[in-house]
């Protein structure tokens, strides 16, 4: 397989603009792609806030983090992606959108190019089926922060061939995370495992058990958890929390996945957390 060095995101959101900066940091020439100008804007401060906090660390020197934000481009335009030995995507979580990018890039891109999807819910093995070359298409789980967190989940597809496999494995061992293998299924591992308990913690605040603050502290000085369960849904997103619930309660059919009522109603009202200025906690 060709070395995957020319790397494409799809979507500047939080996610997107953290995986092109961790690529970018080991050296690979990003190109970062999105429908909107200024949320391309967006993305290139949030990268140059988020490489100044290494830099202030010591974990990054100020000439490697001019270099890094040197080697990521913008564009709004689609077709420019073309030349990407890998395109990760990292866009609305809707199979049907997702699909229609995969599509897409069947179109411009060479056959051995890969398709990534950071998808945090959708089926993989679904979204292979979208593509011609269907080997192709692999998960690539990221955390959020991912400046930080470690981990990238890799969501193997019915489809992806071992190949395919190995050289996303590989490639996320290059940019300085850990990889872990996992067969495609509702919530992959760790949304099965970590959506429902913000989900139980948001029954808890529902049931009037206890303030959100004390939930959350109760779960950092008695589980030594860095951060509590509401706290971090509203790190990760209220909405997509309960995207990840309604996937697991459809997928498996089972009551234990139910999404909390109060979570339905956060999201109705748009309190979605800390990119909305409200969840549980207020975010000025
Ligand atoms: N860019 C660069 N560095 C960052 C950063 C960013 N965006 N955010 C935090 N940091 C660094 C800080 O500089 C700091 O570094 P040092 O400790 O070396 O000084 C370190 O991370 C810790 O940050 P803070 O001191 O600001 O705050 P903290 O100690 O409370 O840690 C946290 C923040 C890293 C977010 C920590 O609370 C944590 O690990 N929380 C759990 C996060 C988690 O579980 N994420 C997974 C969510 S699930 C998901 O994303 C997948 C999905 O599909 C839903």
């Amino acid at each position: 397989m060709t070395e995957l060095s020319k790397i494409g995101v799809i979507g500047a959101g939080t996610m997107g603009s953290g995986i092109a900066q961790v690529f970018a940091v080991a050296g690979h020439h990003v190109l970062m792609q999105d429908l909107s100008e200024p949320a391309l804007d967006r993305a290139r401060r949030s990268m140059e806030t988020s490489l100044q906090r290494l830099v202030k660390k010591g974990s990054l020197t100020e000439p490697q983090a001019a270099a890094a934000m040197a080697r990521v481009s913008s564009t709004t335009v689609f077709d420019l992606l073309d030349d990407r030995d890998i395109v990760i995507e990292a866009i609305i979580e809707r199979l049907d959108v997702k699909a229609e990018v995969i599509r897409k890039l069947d179109g411009i891109c060479r056959h051995d190019a890969i398709f990534a999807s950071n998808t945090s819910s959708i089926s993989l093995t679904e979204l292979a089926a979208a593509s011609a070359h269907p080997g192709r298409v692999i998960g690539m789980h990221f955390f959020n922060p991912v400046p930080v967190m470690q981990l990238v989940e890799i969501i193997r597809a019915l489809q992806t061939t071992d190949a395919v496999a190995e050289a996303v494995t590989d490639l996320t061992r290059a940019i300085g995370k850990t990889p872990r293998v996992s067969k495609d299924s509702y919530g992959f591992i760790v949304n099965r495992l970590l959506a429902p308990q913000i989900n139980e913690a948001i029954n808890c605040v529902y049931e009037g058990l206890a303030t959100p603050e004390d939930i959350d502290s109760m779960m950092k000085l008695g589980a030594n958890h860095p951060m509590g369960p509401l706290a971090l849904g509203d790190l990760i997103g209220l909405d997509v929390v309960l995207n990840i619930m309604e996937t697991l309660y459809q997928g498996f059919d089972d009551p234990k996945y139910r999404p909390s009522p109060l979570l339905k109603q956060m999201v109705a009202a748009g309190y979605l957390g800390r990119k909305s200025g409200k969840g549980f906690a207020d975010y000025p």
